[in-house]
């Protein structure tokens, strides 16, 4: 007798060993759930795989954890979706270091509204603020609110958030696919008892990974164990396919409850767990939240019970209406059964199960707390293997031998169940053996990390407002722009007059070249100089007959130090004749005697060709006793204090002109010549004789050198200009002089905008975390490939990041890139937008001039800045196309310097007068 009921229950205990044992998962079942989330995660990832996958790796536009900035104010926060609906107030302080108060109130929402309408459900949130703000004695109060809303949401931006379907045991229609923060915003608007911006929305996950990640910074995953599960953590950018950038960090809500949606965890899933699945709200989802949280784990337990005591082997075989209904074990009766004293455990056990109407024996205690302990076991080894999964990619990113990493967590279930904690954690521990894993519980819910969130959004986005505040009074409208080209055209019209020439700023100086080249063939040996641009430079051009105009070059740079610059003009004279014998030595032609061809670019008086009378410095030259004198006599009589070579003519020619007659050679369309250099800019273009009423006689043309580089010295551009023109200018080599328009535009003075503009945001701690460096302060250091560098669409932020930190700009944030980024962009565009009306003024006036309703031309242009900035010539073609419809202007760059114009003027010059001397 004793036998056979011995051997009864030994059967009996051996058949729901067999039924346990389905939910038993072996280290080799778990590992393989980790490879298989880590594909899913990398799907979810993936531009291709994203929309196909079950784990959506939802962008979160949270940036960074919390840093140790510190942040003020007060901010409302919401807490939906977990066990419990809040309210909060929390009051973020700066004293000493951040202090953090918190005040809340818990509201309960009824089934009805859970699963009733949208609306309802959002009015009734907002009731429910309404009704706190009134507890708090601030009714009325308008203030930041973060919304942690804890369910999966497609996000563009923090402080929106598509639902993209409701998970555990909400329900309200009409709200998928909806926007929740505007759904929360119409129902404020509907009660209008008191307004609120809406600054962020996020996942408790984040909420939760920020609270935490405020006392520990090596918090970078937040987890969720409670009526649901789910898993946020900081990702590269540079993985998130979905999201353009590829610098700084992101955190990405995994919502990897909805793992095993598509079949991924079919071998692992038992018939319970199907059963569970078919009676929820939401069949087919949240798959592998069906076998962990805390809204199923209860149901779980229940399930096995009837399932057992249908199969005889349990309560004798009987059931009870309340065993049988669902819901009716609660989660919580586990906490109690799995009480680490067995007495206390087992008494807990018969005190649920008589709940139910059972009379349970003694056995069916035991048995009952070992299927909780199952369950539960199952759900922390599950959750571990996907821990362990996410810590795996963060490694990865990290490429870190070991790493050590903080998990912040909350939830029901790991706080309330005894044992659910440990097991997950030496889990965890056994499948990532190479980390270093501290689990922090959080305190204060999500709350705390949403207004985190919520300050830090609510800080940028009033510094954002007033950078942009400041960007605006660098931005030209349209309207502004062809108020720049009417003016110019004014301008110019008053340059060519005879009375109205010495008033006006941009001086239209004739050059006497009189056309550009026409095919005749020159032939010679020609010097050339090139004086004025970034380089110094001496050249040896050979035009030759060989069927047609063939041209050889060869150059040498030469550099001039800066005390020859700003020295004497006679120290800068001797260095010029110094540098010609140097080359004519090199060239084995020494104490030769040729023509040459003077590019000075500078504002010259001329009369002749081979005469120009410096009307001033401009750019970095400031050599003494030369304003005022023609440079062609400056230079014979340096070379005849020399006495090493001679030069039998010299043509006086600015850089304009040598590019616009390079270019000509190439393409007889060419009749404007224009500069846009690191230190100049300026245009020349083909004039009609009987306009320049400065030069004799109406026949004809002759090249007009703009010189529009001091356009606004009469303040023409002052109602555009912002402060920082203004300091630029009174910081500059010659304040008041190439007023406006230069330093508006060539690259020297855009680096310098830049600098100002960056020191403003600075000292207004929008930037480089406040601190004005010694560095910034120093003038020159954006220099115009650093600013064409910067602004090119191929270099990552991490390059930018890089640019400055050689800059001696060190600790940049990936912000502050971003931010140096935009500045130099909006600087850019607006000098090549300016550049663009300026050239609108010039070929409308041609067009004119030989009045034509069309007309196509060729413009020929050289510079540092237009070669090397990846932006300024599109902008400055844009511009053009819009302000002057009736041109169709071709850009041609000069690939060979003016010298090469130089010497074809100065060879026309040459052969002109033997011409004429015969
Ligand atoms: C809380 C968070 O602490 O934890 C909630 O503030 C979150 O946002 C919750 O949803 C999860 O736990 P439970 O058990 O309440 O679902
Ligand atoms: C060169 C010309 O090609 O361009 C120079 O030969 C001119 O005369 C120069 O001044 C302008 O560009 P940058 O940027 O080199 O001064
Ligand atoms: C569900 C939600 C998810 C949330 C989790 C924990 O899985 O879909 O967004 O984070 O529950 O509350
Ligand atoms: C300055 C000079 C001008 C020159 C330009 C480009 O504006 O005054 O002559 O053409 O720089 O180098």
């Amino acid at each position: 007798m004793v036998t056979a009921v011995a051997y009864r229950l030994a059967t009996q205990h051996a058949e729901r060993q067999r039924v346990l044992d389905t939910l038993r998962l072996s280290r080799e079942q778990l590992l393989e759930v980790k490879r298989r989330l880590t594909e899913e995660m990398a799907r979810g990832l993936s531009k291709q795989t994203h929309d196909q996958t079950s784990v959506k790796m939802l962008p979160t536009y949270v940036r960074s954890t919390p840093d140790g900035t510190v942040e003020q104010g007060d901010f409302l926060a919401l807490d939906l979706g977990g066990s419990s609906f809040r309210v909060l107030l929390v009051r973020l302080k700066n004293e000493k270091k951040q202090k953090v108060d918190m005040h809340q109130k818990i509201y309960s929402i009824d089934q009805d509204t859970l699963q009733g309408t949208g609306e309802e459900l959002f009015n009734y949130i907002v009731y429910c603020i309404a009704d706190f703000l009134d507890y708090r004695g601030m009714s009325g109060a308008s203030l930041p609110l973060g919304f942690t809303f804890s369910f999966p949401c497609d996000q563009t931006k923090l402080e929106e958030g598509i639902l993209l379907k409701w998970t555990k045991g909400f329900k309200a229609s009409g709200c998928e696919g909806k926007d929740v923060v505007k759904l929360l915003k119409e129902a404020v608007q509907r009660k209008q008892d008191f307004d609120t911006d809406i600054m962020a929305v996020i996942s408790d996950t984040v909420g939760t990974m920020m609270t935490c990640g405020f006392d520990d910074r090596h918090c970078e995953i937040g987890l969720i164990v409670g009526t649901g599960t789910n898993a946020c953590y900081m990702e590269q950018m540079r993985n998130l396919q979905l999201m353009d950038g590829d610098e700084g960090q992101m955190c990405v809500n995994t919502e990897w409850g909805a793992f095993g949606d598509d079949g991924a965890l079919e071998d692992l899933r038992t018939d319970i767990d199907r059963e569970i699945d078919a009676g929820s709200l939401n069949p087919g989802k949240q798959l592998f939240e069906k076998m962990i949280s805390g809204l199923y784990m209860g149901e779980l337990v229940r399930l096995i019970l009837v399932k057992m005591a249908r199969k005889q082997l349990l309560f004798q075989g009987q059931t009870t209406p309340q065993l049988l209904t669902s819901g009716c074990f609660s989660t919580n009766y586990i906490y109690a059964i799995e009480s680490d004293k067995d007495e206390e455990g087992l008494a807990s056990a018969e005190k649920a199960l008589r709940s139910l109407g059972l009379d349970p024996s003694a056995e069916d205690c035991a048995a009952t707390r070992r299927i909780c302990q199952i369950v539960s076991t199952r759900a922390a080894h599950l959750c571990a293997s996907t821990l362990a999964a996410v810590m795996r990619q963060i490694r990865d990113n990290k490429a870190a031998e070991k790493l050590r990493i903080t998990i912040g967590v909350d939830g029901s279930v790991y706080k309330g169940h005894p044992e659910f904690s440990r097991k997950l954690n030496k889990m965890v521990r056994r499948l990532v053996p190479d980390c270093d894993v501290r689990f922090l519980q959080s305190q204060h819910g999500s709350g705390k990390g949403a207004a985190m969130v919520t300050a830090v959004a609510y800080r940028l986005a009033t510094q954002h407002a007033e950078r942009q505040r400041v960007l605006d009074t660098l931005r030209l409208s349209r309207e502004q722009l062809l108020e720049v080209k009417r003016r110019l055209t004014e301008e110019m019209a008053r340059g060519l007059s005879k009375q109205t020439h010495d008033q006006t700023s941009v001086k239209m100086l004739p050059t006497y070249v009189r056309s550009t080249p026409d095919g005749t063939v020159e032939q010679g040996d020609f010097l050339a100089l090139d004086l004025g641009g970034s380089s110094f430079r001496v050249l040896l051009v050979r035009l030759k007959n060989e069927k047609k105009q063939k041209v050889d070059m060869h150059q040498k740079i030469y550099s001039i130090d800066q005390d020859t610059l700003q020295g004497t003009g006679e120290e800068l004279f001797n260095h010029i004749v110094y540098c010609i014998a140097d080359f004519l030595d090199y060239r084995g032609m020494s104490g030769a005697s040729l023509p040459l061809g003077f590019t000075f670019s500078f504002p010259c008086d001329q009369t002749k060709l081979n005469e120009g009378i410096l009307l001033k410095w401009t750019k970095g030259f400031k050599a003494s006793g030369c304003e005022g004198k023609d440079v062609v006599k400056l230079l014979k009589e340096a070379v005849q204090r020399k006495q090493k070579f001679d030069l039998s003519f010299v043509a006086v020619v600015n850089d304009t002109v040598g590019t616009m007659m390079t270019c000509a050679y190439q393409d007889p369309k060419c009749e404007l010549g224009l500069i846009v250099a690191g230190t100049g800019t300026n245009a020349c273009y083909m004039e009609e004789m009987h306009n320049i009423e400065t030069v004799e006689g109406n026949e004809g043309r002759m090249c007009v050198n703009v010189e529009w580089g001091a356009f606004g010295e009469n303040g023409e551009l002052d109602d555009f200009c912002t402060e920082f023109d203004y300091a630029v200018d009174e910081a500059s080599n010659y304040p008041g002089k190439q007023r406006r328009y230069e330093k508006m535009i060539s690259g020297m003075y855009l680096g310098e905008i830049v600098r100002h503009v960056l020191m403003d945001f600075t000292t207004k701690g929008l930037l480089f975390r406040g601190k004005l460096s010694e560095r910034l302060k120093t003038r020159g250091i954006f220099e115009t490939k650093f600013l064409s560098q910067i602004e090119s669409d191929r270099l990552a932020m991490r390059q930018v990041r890089s640019i400055l930190q050689h800059l001696g700009l060190t600790g940049s944030t990936c912000d502050d890139s971003v931010l140096v980024k935009e500045v130099c962009s909006v600087v850019g565009r607006r000098a090549a937008q300016l550049c663009g009306a300026g050239l609108a003024a010039l070929v409308d006036k041609i067009r004119q001039n030989r009045n034509l309703n069309q007309m196509s031309i060729t413009v020929g242009v050289d510079g540092t800045l237009y070669k090397t900035h990846p932006h300024f010539s599109r902008i400055m073609q844009e511009t053009l196309q819009d302000l002057a419809p009736q041109c169709e202007v071709t850009f041609l760059k000069s690939e060979d310097g003016s010298g090469k114009g130089a010497a074809l003027i100065t060879a026309v010059a040459c052969r002109l007068k033997s011409e004429q001397s015969l």
